[in-house]
């Protein structure tokens, strides 16, 4: 009796150290490189280093970024005889492990990604039946992020299916950050806090403003149309457990201004700072806006709070993000097609959040005024600000409390 109490207290302690997630993994939203939105399966070992050299040279480590993600593509067609993923032999001819080693050895951390169906989005061997074997092969190779799609899921539960991964990395033992890749389909807002580390809110993003393209029973958005898509989920991001807006599309092809509007927008959301572009290729615009540490400070700001649209008038849309030290950031975002002289009086616009209980009287409190995209001070907020935005550019600007 004594000793079948004690089995089955032994099982339950088992299965609920299992059933957590990694903690403290991602306390701030990560910032990192993923393969997909340029070279989509179009990758090689070559490439990937290339890029984490770039990470050293351009700036990109310094100011922050930290995973080097291999999307879809990166695995062989088959399985081996005991079932394991094996790297594809042409494209990864030295194998995981030592691009892990390579990108270590940068002070960098690698990912990888796969999917919860049968196979991933593009045709390669998924996860499904295979959870806790691809687990142990991660940890083996040291891959430190986890990127995982829902491509051929037919009647799986996500939640469960999750829970799952979640699991065999936690049993598998090394520390994984865990990105949840279901496209907002089923709400993983209300549900993936203790599952994983950063969900995905939409479907796939693509490098315009505000355009939807069609693939048949799918579509890409552009940047507007993914922060429109989703309403009332910025309560469920925090420290370790943010809403993803999706790798970046800074340098694919949108203007500077665009660039450094969805820059501005994925800091002021507190989404995970991605980047899709080709780093060896960047100009000295893409590679400015995506290294601005100023903008990247409002990112991973400590409280981890995700941001909100504050008004929208006149085609000026306000975006606002309450920060550590009764700071805060505030967002002036051009939407039309002309440049618009701004001539706002802060007394005139009290600042809060409902959500954080948090209220400025600006008549009362006086701010100075950072602008964080040119790097200057501009007064305080006694007096209007004033400000030429351009067309779809922004004006971000981070407010301090004045003594
Ligand atoms: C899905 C994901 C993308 C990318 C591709 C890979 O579409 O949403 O981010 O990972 O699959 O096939």
């Amino acid at each position: 009796m004594i000793k079948n109490t004690l089995l089955a207290l032994l099982f339950l302690i088992s299965i609920t150290s299992n059933a957590q997630k990694f903690e403290g993994l991602a306390e701030t939203p990560p910032l990192g490189w993923n393969s997909w939105n340029t070279f989509g399966t179009d990758i090689n070992e070559k490439l990937v280093m290339e890029i984490a050299d770039k990470f050293e040279e351009l700036g990109f480590k310094d100011a922050g970024y930290e995973y080097i993600v291999l999307d879809d593509g990166w695995m062989a067609k088959e399985r081996d005889a005991n079932g394991n993923l094996v790297a594809d032999p042409v494209k990864f001819p030295s194998g995981m492990k030592a691009l892990a080693d390579y990108i270590h050895s940068k002070g960098l951390k690698f990912g990888l990604y796969n999917c919860a169906g049968y196979t991933t989005c593009a045709g390669y061997p998924g996860s499904r039946g295979y959870e806790y074997q691809d687990a142990r092969s991660y940890a083996s190779w040291d891959v430190d992020y986890l990127k995982y799609d829902w491509c051929n899921t037919p009647k799986l539960n996500a939640e469960g299916a999750y829970m799952t991964m979640r699991d065999a990395l936690k049993t598998a033992g090394r520390p994984i950050v865990f990105s949840i890749c279901e496209w907002g389909d089923n709400k993983p807002w209300e549900w993936a806090e203790d599952v994983g580390h950063l969900w995905r809110v939409t479907g796939d993003i693509i490098n315009c403003w505000d355009c939807e393209v069609g693939h048949g029973s799918w579509s890409s958005s552009g940047v507007w149309k993914i922060i429109n898509m989703r309403k009332n989920i910025r309560k469920a991001a925090g420290p370790g457990h943010w809403n993803d807006l999706d790798m970046m599309e800074v340098g694919n092809g949108m203007t500077d201004a665009e660039d450094r509007t969805h820059f501005a927008m994925w800091s002021m959301l507190a989404s995970p700072l991605i980047m899709g572009n080709d780093l060896r290729t960047a100009s000295k615009e893409t590679i400015k806006t995506l290294t601005n540490k100023e903008v990247i400070a409002v990112n991973q700001d400590k409280l981890g709070i995700q941001g909100f649209r504050f008004s929208n008038e006149n085609n000026i849309e306000i975006w606002i993000k309450p920060l550590d030290n009764d700071a805060w950031a505030l967002t002036f975002v051009n939407m039309s097609d002309k440049p618009i002289q701004l001539d706002y009086d802060w007394e005139k616009h009290n600042i809060g959040d409902d959500l954080n209980g948090k209220y400025v009287d600006m008549k009362k409190t006086k701010f100075t005024i950072r602008d964080l995209f040119n790097h200057k001070d501009l007064g305080d907020t006694s007096k209007h600000l004033q400000s030429v935005i351009e067309s779809h550019d922004v004006l971000m600007v981070k407010l301090d409390k004045k003594n």
